[in-house]
């Protein structure tokens, strides 16, 4: 059997959303300390609704396709089904990834769960204001 799925291949070479999004109203940065490997998740909210999201991800290719199905489950999604996003759920939707590379979609999870705690964060401070 191959090391990498089909769609982990296919995301890898072909990533989705890929870039920034220069109006983003939620940013979200991870790194994993181990790997040295870094993820910037942008995200256009409105109406608690996800209008846009894009990423720039500077590690492995589990990593970047991992960023890429995450992005793409999560578009045009409300903010409450996005904050449930699992990295089980996107290595499942990848069909897999080697045990010694999940914790690469982990760095897909916790950077949708950064920019949402920006965005929160953002809106707060827009009530005090
Ligand atoms: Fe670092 Fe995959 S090895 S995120």
């Amino acid at each position: 059997m191959a090391l990498y799925s089909e769609k982990v291949m296919d995301h890898f070479l072909h990533p989705r959303n890929v870039g920034v999004i220069e109006d983003a109203n939620a940013v979200g940065e991870v790194g994993n300390a181990k790997c040295g490997d870094i993820m910037k998740m942008y995200l256009k909210i409105e109406d608690d609704i996800i209008q846009d999201v894009k990423f720039e991800t500077f590690g492995c290719g589990s990593a970047i396709a991992s960023s890429s199905m995450a992005t793409e489950m999560i578009k045009g999604k409300p903010l409450s089904e996005a904050m449930q996003l699992t990295n089980q759920a996107v290595t499942e939707a990848l069909d897999g990834l080697p045990a010694h590379k999940l914790h690469c979609s982990v760095l897909a999870e916790e950077a949708i769960q950064s920019a949402l705690e920006d965005y929160r964060k953002r809106q707060e401070k827009e009530v005090a204001e």
